[in-house]
């Protein structure tokens, strides 16, 4: 794990947050290549519930909402905590259920009893910080779609069974926060709520339980490293009837990237009871008024990203050439989907010290740049600049040599079989474009 986390820093994907000032812990920034690839995630989720699935559509709610919301839905009380035990010497606190002995594990110190401790992030709203200004950071985005049932029911004419997803940050005052972007506490939901009747729910939740898996292989992750544990009742969320977790194989272990939840009628009935406003559907044909039972399926971006790092990093032992000696300890392979990959192209002059190849190889550039995210590189050998690019996952390589400039060709390098083609520069555009599946 820590020459993914290395890679991520030294390549521009992944910052710690106000390093200067010695990091902010559990916080990341993402850099230059980590937010293209972060969005990339982001718009094939998008995609696919928006657009693959009907009857989804889309919201992005405000992160600061009424306190009253959490107070119904449950995450205020000792539903949304974590059991801790604090050491009386150092005051370090551990996780109950993970600590193996009875004694402090930094410093052999004595444990408090096991107490509970609520994750909500509390802040004030306007210009006076008492009781009556207390608000909090939104723990999951759902609730935010709770709040709009009735305002996109009505006005997008909704009937039954039909879904709302959202993607947005969600803060959780993580007491063990650990596992680079395993477990943060500033991070960033992909959550689909799908309302449907009652009686539908068990054949619902089945549906979307094997759409989330189909989708997490679709996008690149290996199907062996990828489980579904069914969550017995007694470790269940608060809001939830039937809880299936899909977990990762990470280098630390299996753990939890998605979740998929019945949460019954929960959350709408428990809004209904604190707001007063009834929020049960009519259906006019049957005239049945009920609370639909809600099937959420909730992933974290940040989860999903390290995921797919892991899953795609390879490190070949003695380096990949086959024409050249083998004469480095291992070269890196980072095998991204092609969608998910950050830098679609590179390209490269063959040689730097050469102005017609140079100017050729910006012309080139400035006919890609628009359409794909692109990286120019002249900086060293060619060869080292190839292994830059499969460092990052970079799944094309045009490179600007002699012959272009007698015949306005290129080649084009594919990352996974290092195999060349060489394509005229009018096509190049459209033969990227077929190759990157850009519509
Ligand atoms: N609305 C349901 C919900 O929030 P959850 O299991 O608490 O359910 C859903 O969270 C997903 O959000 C998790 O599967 C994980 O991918 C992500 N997640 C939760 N807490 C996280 C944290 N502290 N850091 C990073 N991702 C987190």
């Amino acid at each position: 794990m820590e020459k993914i986390v290395s890679l991520c820093k030294r390549r521009g994907f992944i910052f710690p947050s106000s390093e200067i000032y010695g990091g902010f812990s559990s916080c990341y920034d993402y850099g230059p290549l980590g937010v293209e690839m972060k969005n990339n995630i982001k718009k094939l989720w998008w995609d696919e519930m928006t657009k693959k699935h009907e009857n989804i559509v889309g919201l992005d709610s405000a992160i600061l909402m009424s306190p009253k919301v959490w107070e119904a839905s449950g995450h205020l009380t000792a539903g949304f905590a974590d059991v801790l035990v604090e050491c009386k010497k150092c005051h370090k606190r551990f996780k109950a259920d993970e600590l193996k002995g009875k004694k402090c594990p930094e410093c052999g110190g004595n444990l408090t009893e096991p107490r509970r401790f609520n994750l909500m992030m509390r802040t004030f709203v306007g210009p006076v910080e008492d009781e009556a200004s207390i608000t909090y950071l939104r723990a999951e985005t759902c609730q935010g779609i709770y709040m709009n049932f009735e305002n996109v029911l009505n006005s997008m004419r909704m009937k039954i069974p039909f879904g709302i997803c959202q993607i947005g940050k969600a803060f959780r005052n993580e007491i063990t926060p650990r596992d680079f972007l395993y477990r943060m506490r500033e991070f960033e939901q992909m959550e689909m709520q799908w309302f449907c009747h009652p009686k539908d729910a068990d054949r619902f939740f089945d549906f979307w339980l094997k759409e989330r898996l189909k989708w997490l292989e679709s996008i690149g992750l290996k199907k062996e490293n990828l489980k579904y544990v069914e969550v017995p009742e007694k470790e269940r969320a608060h809001y939830a009837r039937r809880q299936v977790d899909i977990e990762y194989k990470f280098p630390f272990g299996w753990k939890e990237i998605e979740g998929v939840h019945n949460r019954g009628d929960w959350d709408l009935s428990n809004h209904s009871k604190h707001s007063k406003k009834d929020l049960r559907y009519f259906d006019d044909q049957t005239k049945e008024k009920y609370f639909p039972f809600i099937i959420e399926t909730s992933i974290g971006v940040d989860r999903l990203f390290f995921a797919l790092l892991c899953d795609a990093y390879q490190e070949i032992k003695g380096g990949r050439t086959k024409t050249t000696k083998p004469t480095k300890e291992f070269e890196v392979l980072l095998k991204l989907d092609k969608r998910i990959a950050p830098v679609k192209v590179a390209i490269l002059p063959l040689v730097k010290n050469k102005k017609e190849l140079v100017e050729k190889a910006k012309e080139v550039y400035q006919i890609l740049k628009s359409n794909f995210f692109c990286q120019y590189d002249e900086v060293g050998s060619i060869g080292r600049r190839y292994r830059r690019q499969d460092e990052i996952g970079t799944p094309y390589c045009v490179t600007i040599d002699f012959d272009t400039l007698k015949d306005n060709t290129v080649t084009i390098r594919d990352r996974d079989t290092m195999e060349q083609e060489r394509v005229k520069i009018e096509e190049l555009l459209k033969i990227l474009k077929e190759k990157l599946e850009y519509v």
